[in-house]
């Protein structure tokens, strides 16, 4: 194989969440190389084990072993899910401190290694921890993606299409901010295929602009509900991460709202937080500045305060 062409993804982390993104990649034959590792040693050579049986399934073949952080000096993405969970009832936000500590250690270990790729990270609050990775690896910010709302716009997407009995791929639709209570959806920009929301909500009266509100408001606390249910959320942002990994790999381009560090962009300063963006092989390419009408502009300046004021105890 020319070596030129394997793409190495390193694991930082094979608990629930690390799992289903591996599981996820090798079934979408997304890299060539998967390193996988947790503090658990044990843990991750098990899961090395258990997903190199299910190989020979693969649609291609992805090297699967457990590692160590010496194995990130040449990976092209390194994706951190290590920390602890959100338990139930507990906020994304009451995460920071101890996963900030956490993060830190990793991250200097990664940096040892020589890692000139890019960082995706999903660890919660996922937004300041992508902030600290960024100021920790010393790399550019470009290179240094937080997985932001992406799994909240595939929610609103699902139950879009479910509302109005459309394939979720046709549904366009995006919340930004942070990932979490405050995020928001911008329904100044949904289309449902190819017509605007509100021109499909005049033309049809059966569909309710509340309804919308009630579907955002079960978007927003869905992680608290599926928590509540069984534990932790893990195949959805599995998935999600995965298809940044996709959008990274294969130089594509995509319109992703991933956490993104803030340079001027909508008039905001030094914050890691959920905007739509273009992602490819150099990480991203692109922060897209969509005009936002006047509730979403506030909703989206709360957010970033909140953001701020978390993350002055830890930065
Ligand atoms: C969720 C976790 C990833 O929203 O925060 O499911």
């Amino acid at each position: 194989m020319n070596k030129e062409k394997v793409n190495r993804v390193v694991l930082v982390g094979t608990g629930a969440v690390g799992c289903s993104y591996a599981y996820s990649l090798i079934n979408q034959g997304v890299a060539e190389e998967l390193v996988l590792i947790d503090v658990n040693e044990a843990k991750a050579e098990g899961e090395a084990m258990d997903l190199n049986h299910g190989m020979p399934f693969a649609p291609s073949p992805v090297h699967v072993w457990s590692g160590s952080y010496q194995d990130c000096g040449s990976a092209d993405l390194v994706v951190i899910t290590a920390g602890l969970a959100q338990k139930p009832g507990e906020t994304r936000l009451q995460l920071v401190e101890k996963n900030t500590k956490i993060f830190k250690e990793i991250v200097k270990n990664i940096m040892a290694s020589g890692f000139d790729g890019i960082f995706l990270v999903a660890t919660n609050p996922v937004d300041i921890l992508t902030y600290v990775t960024w100021k920790e690896s010393g790399l550019p910010k470009e290179r240094v993606i937080g997985s932001g709302t992406v799994l909240d716009s595939a929610r609103l997407r699902f139950a879009l299409g479910q509302y109005f009995n459309v394939d979720t791929r046709n549904v366009h639709a995006a919340i930004i901010g942070e990932h979490g209570d405050t995020e928001l959806p911008v329904w100044s920009h949904t289309m449902i295929g190819i017509e605007h929301l509100d021109t499909l909500l005049k033309r049809k009266e059966d569909f309710k602009k509340e309804c919308l509100d009630d579907i955002f408001i079960n978007v927003r606390d869905a992680a608290y509900q599926i928590i509540e249910r069984k534990g932790a959320t893990y195949y959805g942002i599995g998935m999600s991460l995965v298809r940044i990994t996709k959008a990274i790999l294969n130089n594509e381009n995509s319109i992703l709202t991933i956490s993104a560090y803030l340079n001027g962009e909508y008039g905001q300063n030094d914050v890691y937080i959920g905007v739509p963006a273009k992602i490819n092989r150099a990480g991203i390419q692109e922060i897209i500045e969509i005009e936002l009408n006047d509730t979403e502009k506030e909703q989206f300046s709360h957010s970033i305060q909140v953001l701020k004021e978390t993350m002055k105890s830890v930065i």
